[in-house]
């Protein structure tokens, strides 16, 4: 009381007495935007766990491709829109490098340890030692040769199939006759196995049609370009076509092509892999024929996936992506709607 009147001598008695009923009536009215981040997304609510109260370990390849960019960017960005927190590791294309991200992140406690194999054998014991601490693991984009149990679910693009869809399109730009050579992506990795394998299941009805050379540019521009030197170097003119298992290796080739004095997409037919922007601006250019899809952009589906399995929701084993086929006819209209 003795407040009140000192209050209401210098005249504030009644903006306290307000203040005091102001809040008290916004405390029954919270909107969703007033609470606690990990509230509105539903966590206490049904005793679910909202993405704010996720830790997720990343254990990323690096970066060799505009594509493996333009997938760290998806992963980083959808995290920070919902409000996950990221533990992001960067592998620098080395195997043992994401082991030892797997190893901490289990150290670390994390709730869900998401990995992109860079190649595919060599996971089991790290794979064990996950399942063992009760951490699951999500495959992202590449797949490990390891028993079912050692993982939760597979997100990623159908490679056999863009394979496939490679030599499907090269079949038609070759009139069914010709000699190809091949850029492999990183030897032993899911991609570079299955459209390796993919491409030849459709050549098989093709006898006229010859792979004369097949060399791994471990998906990077700089091997590409060196790779398709001793390519040119060793046959030269005779080569009516490349197949690249992805554009950047296949841009790496146009420079080669180009400085041994041949014309791109006309002398030799050009077929990779990914879609991304570098080959969308080539085939606007005239020196690729056709690029296959292949969708980097996953970070929507793995923190969902992420969500639903710390929740113990069900999910589908395996995950494959939508994917097309890009060509140069309409490549300038497509390309401002492309995403990466
Ligand atoms: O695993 C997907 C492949 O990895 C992409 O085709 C390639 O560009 C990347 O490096």
């Amino acid at each position: 009381m003795r407040i009140m009147k000192w209050l209401s001598s210098i005249g504030l008695d009644k903006i306290v007495i307000f203040t005091i009923i102001f809040n008290l009536t916004a405390c029954g009215t919270t909107t969703a935007s007033e609470l606690p981040k990990a509230t509105a997304q539903g966590t206490p609510a049904d005793g679910k766990k909202g993405y704010h109260d996720l830790v997720v370990g990343f254990a990323q390849i690096g970066a060799e491709s505009e594509w493996r960019t333009a997938n760290t960017i998806s992963i980083k960005e959808e995290a920070e829109k919902l409000g996950v927190e990221l533990r992001f590791s960067d592998a620098q294309q080395k195997q043992e490098n994401q082991i030892k991200a797997i190893r901490s992140f289990i150290a670390q406690q994390v709730d869900v340890i998401g990995v992109s194999p860079v190649v595919e054998t060599g996971w089991k014991s790290v794979f064990q030692e996950a399942k063992e601490a009760d951490i699951p693991v999500i495959l992202v984009d590449r797949r490990a040769f390891v028993p079912e149990e050692l993982y939760t679910t597979y997100v990623g693009s159908d490679f056999l199939e863009e394979g496939r869809n490679a030599a499907r399109v090269m079949v038609g730009l070759l009139g069914g006759r010709g000699k190809i050579v091949e850029l492999v992506g990183t030897v032993g990795s899911a991609p570079a196995t299955d459209r390796y394998t993919g491409f030849r299941e459709i050549l098989e009805d093709y006898p006229k049609i010859k792979v004369i050379a097949s060399a791994s540019g471990d998906f990077t521009q700089a091997k590409g370009k060196e790779v398709m030197e001793d390519f040119l170097r060793i046959y030269g003119d005779d080569i009516d076509a490349l197949y690249a298992h992805n554009d950047d290796m296949a841009l790496g080739a146009i420079r080669a092509i180009e400085e041994y004095g041949l014309k791109p997409g006309e002398d030799i037919k050009i077929v990779s892999v990914d879609a991304a922007h570098g080959a969308f601006e080539a085939m606007i250019a005239g020196k690729l024929n056709a690029t296959v899809e292949c969708n980097p952009l996953l970070g929507p589906q793995f923190f969902d996936l992420a969500l639903k399995v710390v929740n113990g929701e069900p999910v589908p084993k395996r995950i494959k992506s939508e994917e097309t086929i890009f060509f140069p006819h309409n490549a300038a209209e497509i390309l401002p709607t492309r995403k990466y």
